[in-house]
């Protein structure tokens, strides 16, 4: 059996921490069998190695392996993305198309995200579970196939459970084994190490000295709850990598960096930058107005709902509330948001949907609320055209890599999605 230490070598898994070596050593344990794998962990920690090195060291090595973002595919297309459609089984499908559970035939199909899939997917997951088998979208035949299923959740699924948004029956068939990875906090020994591999990479990155903590800045290194985790870490690394002249990092620049900690925008609040970190500087700039620009739109859209709902006073209270609650930076502004909506709409609506205009309110609003519509108008010509530079700028940069762009701008991979499909790009 490979060893732990090669493999985490060889996935580029740093850190020494017993939970973080037990998760791999049961990762290499449960690889030969076909047993289904459920990977939990907060988000950032590092869940995606896992299946692959299942999927590598099983006997299904050759076969494909196929990573699925259940949160990142429109609700409508999954079925179809998953398990393929017949030709004229819906408006749009001119031919007949394979699924991934039918492509990764004697392969693993990793399934991320998993408690986003909808509940009608559920139910065709768990027959591939039970029997291996699967019906194309439009079609009555059933076929066969060999897939083995690793999946991965950031979100509690007991909740979901409780909430009627996944089936337990599902849970306990995709969990036959657990394997959980530790959130970075609880790995105060990594910290460092993973800072300082950072720190290295990205001076070779950006071809700059490599930035060095003072003992004080190790130490609120070491006390910072990291609710982003390794992706935070990194993040923080390589900001401070390519803003900092000084190389040597004291606890207060680091501070600077560490939301609740301090100011979150070290490029501004630190005046004394050379000229060539005009575009870095400007960048920040772009992203503090993409999410500005974010939150006037939650506001028209609360607006737009309120007044559907026809509860004309509760709008005006509650919008003043969340004015202040946006600008004075608190993120849960956000949640408040979704809440109220959630109340108002006597909870119909998904989580995911809340903030996306129904496309049916267009006629009602051109009589009722010009207003919200004149609003409107006059913003969204330059924000949008910043927002489409950003979308643009982030997917170049990452390569058309959707979850990293999302990750960089700030929105979840079904807003980035759905931007995509707005904007054409
Ligand atoms: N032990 C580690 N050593 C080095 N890099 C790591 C380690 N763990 C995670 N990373 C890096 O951190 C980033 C986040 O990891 P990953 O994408 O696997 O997170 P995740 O657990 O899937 O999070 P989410 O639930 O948000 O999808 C990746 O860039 C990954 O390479
Ligand atoms: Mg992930």
């Amino acid at each position: 059996m490979e060893s732990i230490q090669a493999t985490k070598q060889r996935f580029g898994i740093i850190g020494n921490d017993p939970k973080l070596n037990r998760a791999v050593e049961k990762a290499i344990q449960v690889a030969p069998t076909d047993i289904s794998v459920l990977v939990t962990g907060e988000s950032g920690v590092g869940k995606e190695s896992i299946p692959k090195i299942i999927h590598s060291l099983s006997h299904r090595k050759h076969g494909k392996y196929i990573a699925v973002n259940c949160g990142a595919i429109p609700e409508g297309t999954i079925d179809s993305e998953l398990f393929g459609h017949e030709k004229g089984s819906f408006t749009g499908a001119t031919a007949t198309r394979s699924g991934y559970f039918e492509v990764a035939d004697g392969g693993t199909i990793f399934l991320d995200e998993v408690g986003e899939l909808p509940l009608p997917t559920q139910v065709r997951l768990l027959r591939v579970l039970e029997n291996g088998e699967f019906l194309k979208v439009g079609s009555s035949a059933a076929q066969k196939t060999d897939v083995r299923i690793v999946a991965a959740t950031n979100v509690k699924m007991v909740d979901a459970i409780e909430k009627g948004k996944f089936r337990e029956d599902l849970y306990y068939r995709l969990s036959t084994v657990e394997i959980n990875l530790p959130p970075l906090r609880e790995r105060k020994e990594d910290i460092h190490l993973l800072f300082r591999k950072f720190a290295a990479d990205f001076a070779q990155k950006y071809k700059m000295p490599t930035i060095r903590l003072t003992d004080e800045a190790t130490d609120l290194l070491l006390k910072y709850r990291w609710s982003g985790n390794i992706r935070q870490l990194r993040n923080v690394a390589e900001q401070i990598s390519v803003l900092e002249q000084n190389r040597e990092i004291s606890d207060e620049t680091l501070k600077h960096y560490l939301p609740d900690m301090g100011s979150n925008l070290p490029a501004i609040v630190n005046a004394k930058k050379a000229e060539s970190d005009f575009s870095s500087e400007r960048e920040i700039l772009y992203k503090v107005l993409f999410d500005m620009k974010r939150d006037v739109n939650d506001l028209k859209k609360l607006t737009l709902e309120l007044m559907k709902t026809g509860n004309a006073a509760k709008v005006k209270e509650e919008q003043s509330s969340l004015i202040n609650k946006i600008y004075s930076g608190e993120n849960e502004a956000e949640e408040e948001l979704a809440s109220i909506i959630d109340e108002e709409t006597n909870g119909t609506q998904t989580d995911v949907e809340v903030f996306s205009i129904p496309e049916h309110t267009s006629e009602q609003r051109k009589d009722k609320y010009e207003y919200a519509e004149d609003i409107e108008e006059e913003e969204n010509l330059s924000l949008q055209q910043k927002e489409l530079e950003l979308i643009k700028k982030s997917l170049e940069k990452y390569n058309g890599k959707r979850k990293d762009a999302a990750d960089e701008l700030g929105i979840s991979e079904r807003t980035l999605y759905r931007k995509i499909k707005q904007y054409d790009l």
